[in-house]
């Protein structure tokens, strides 16, 4: 009689327990796929884009002109943050940076293997909005990557928009 009892509390558990673990799976691979590595600091686009409207070029400053976006100066951060904000504490490890007179060591999130060739400017001059390789940036708190980057995307989108196909496009 006791182990009737609990027949059926044990399969709900080893249930639960499955699927735990199968989420806990699904979010390392999610994060592996569309990578979304630790920052040094806690910067959020959701704030600054979302929130303040800035735009991108006000710190991704090459993005227009040359084949790297760029990431922005410290010097950049602290144009606004020498005031503002400047009591929390993800804005006072910025200070330190600045005060250290080094520059913030970001993890970079999208990298393209170096046999390939990428270039903003191009992509910008055609009119390609950020929001088609990058999402919606300005809901994200934390940024990640949410494209493949793989050959077949780069290759789907050149098809349909007319773009050059032959491997030197993006083989040099
Ligand atoms: C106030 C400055 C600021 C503004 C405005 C800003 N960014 Fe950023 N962006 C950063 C910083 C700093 C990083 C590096 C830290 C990080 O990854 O969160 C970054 C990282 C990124 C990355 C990831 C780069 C990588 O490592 O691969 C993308 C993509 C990006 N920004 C796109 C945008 C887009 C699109 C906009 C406009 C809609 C924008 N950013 C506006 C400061 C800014
Ligand atoms: C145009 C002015 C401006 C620039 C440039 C700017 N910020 Fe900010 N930042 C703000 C404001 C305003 C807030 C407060 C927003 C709020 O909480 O509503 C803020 C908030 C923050 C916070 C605090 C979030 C929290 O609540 O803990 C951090 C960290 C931060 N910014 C980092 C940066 C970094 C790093 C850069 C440079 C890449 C940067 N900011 C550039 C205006 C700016
Ligand atoms: C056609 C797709 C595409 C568009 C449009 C695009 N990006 Fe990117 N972006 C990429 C790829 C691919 C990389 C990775 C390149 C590499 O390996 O260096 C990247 C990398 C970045 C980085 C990392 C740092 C760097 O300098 O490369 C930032 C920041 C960034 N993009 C911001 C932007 C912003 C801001 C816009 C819009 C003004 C934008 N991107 C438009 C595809 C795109
Ligand atoms: C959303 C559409 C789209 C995606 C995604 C895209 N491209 Fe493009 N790409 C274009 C368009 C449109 C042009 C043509 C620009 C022009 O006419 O100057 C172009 C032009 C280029 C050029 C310059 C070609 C030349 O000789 O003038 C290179 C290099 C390039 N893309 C590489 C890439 C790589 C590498 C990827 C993937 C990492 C990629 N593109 C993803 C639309 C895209
Ligand atoms: C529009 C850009 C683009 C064009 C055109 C292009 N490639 Fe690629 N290729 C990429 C990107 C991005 C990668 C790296 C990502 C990946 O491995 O999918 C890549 C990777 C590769 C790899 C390495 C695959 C691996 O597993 O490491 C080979 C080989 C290759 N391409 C051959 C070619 C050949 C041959 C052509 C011409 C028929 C061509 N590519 C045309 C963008 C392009």
């Amino acid at each position: 009689m006791a182990v009737k009892r609990w027949i059926v509390p044990s399969i709900f558990f080893v249930f639960l327990s499955g699927l735990a673990l199968v989420l806990l799976g699904q979010n390392l691979l999610w994060k592996r796929v569309y990578r979304q590595p630790e920052q040094p600091i806690a910067f959020s686009h959701e704030i600054h884009v979302g929130k303040l409207n800035l735009k991108c070029t006000t710190c991704h400053t090459t993005v227009e002109k040359s084949i790297r976006a760029g990431v922005p100066a410290v010097a950049t951060c602290m144009s606004c943050h020498k005031a503002v904000a400047a009591d929390r504490p993800q804005v006072q490890k910025l200070r330190e940076f600045w005060e250290k007179k080094e520059p913030i060591p970001w993890e970079k999130i999208h990298n393209l293997p170096p046999h390939v060739y990428f270039s903003h400017k191009r992509h910008i001059q055609a009119g390609i909005d950020c929001a088609t390789c990058h999402g919606e940036v300005r809901v994200m708190p934390e940024i990640r990557q949410v494209r493949s980057l793989k050959m077949g995307w780069c290759v789907d989108c050149h098809r349909a928009k007319a773009a050059p196909l032959d491997c030197y496009t993006c083989h040099k």
